[in-house]
């Protein structure tokens, strides 16, 4: 693993001109369109990148984007790699493992979520502050590299509350109605029923989506700083009969994507 990251590091150091950012994005269903406020863009397929798994999904699209978000030079990762599409969690957190190898200390990630919280609507903006991670597997089961990080991370604080805070009054300056809540990491790809909305609920959490934990703990691993914000794309819960679908999913965080993309900005920018 270790010459895996090493070989896909250097790789990129080869194709990527200028200073080696240090802050990375991934970009979430539907928030795509962060990539048109960048400049100085240059693009690298996954496809080309060795080791890197390939992105399958509709409405993601596979790319490492290097450039400049808010006046900072930012990595942006254009599709990620879900569990459900059949991936193993080595490969789901590969590239957050290169982007601390290129020197990231920052990590953003975004992702689409239902909302168990009685008070969201959709198409809210929620900042994550913690999480649950109900995936079958953690991506750090097996060989533990102390290059990469302790054997037993603490995950005390998952998401950084330093960055939060900064959330929070760019949200005040701006107007922007910023929910904060705990996102549920599942494996997918079914929705929920009714009942596993509400237990999601009852455990604690008020968003449940398919991605980010894997992500995240990887980052933890590696004493990444991590930034995440879900967009409430549908509601779940016991008293709620719509049927969420993709295009609804991918719909609503269209319709969100103004202000990730305006409290993501500025938040880099402030970095
Ligand atoms: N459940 C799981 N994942 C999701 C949802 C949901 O309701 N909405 C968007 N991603």
């Amino acid at each position: 693993m270790l010459d895996k990251i090493k070989e896909t590091a250097e790789f990129i150091k080869g194709k990527a001109s200028g200073e080696m950012p240090r802050t990375a994005v991934i970009l979430g269903t539907g928030l795509g369109s962060l990539v048109d406020f960048m400049t100085e863009k240059q693009y690298i397929p996954y496809s080309e990148i060795p080791n890197f798994p390939v992105s399958t999904v509709e409405g993601h699209s596979g790319n490492l984007i290097f450039g400049v978000l808010g006046g900072k030079r930012i990595i942006a990762m254009q599709g990620r790699f879900h569990y459900y599409e059949g991936y193993d969690m080595k490969q789901v957190t590969f590239p957050v493992r290169v982007f601390k190898a290129l020197g990231v200390d920052t990590l953003f990630v975004s992702n689409a979520a239902g909302g168990m919280n009685k008070e969201f609507k959709v198409g809210d903006v929620m900042v994550i502050t913690d999480h649950i991670n109900l995936f079958p597997e953690n991506p750090l089961r097996g060989k533990n590299y102390n290059e990469l990080g302790p054997r037993f991370p603490a995950m005390t604080e998952p998401y950084s509350h330093e960055l939060i805070a900064k959330a929070d009054k760019i949200a005040e300056v701006q107007g922007i109605r910023l929910m904060h809540g705990v996102y549920v990491g599942t494996p997918g790809p079914t929705f929920e029923t009714p009942a596993e909305y509400e237990y999601f609920r009852i455990i604690g959490g008020d968003a449940v989506g398919m991605s980010t934990v894997p992500e995240v703990i990887v980052a933890r691993h590696g004493d990444m700083r991590v930034f995440g914000v879900s967009v409430i794309t549908d509601l779940g819960g016991k008293d709620i009969t719509d049927v969420p679908s993709h295009e609804e999913v991918q719909l609503a965080a269209q319709k969100a994507q103004p202000t990730v993309v305006k409290l993501i900005t500025e938040m880099v920018s402030s970095l």
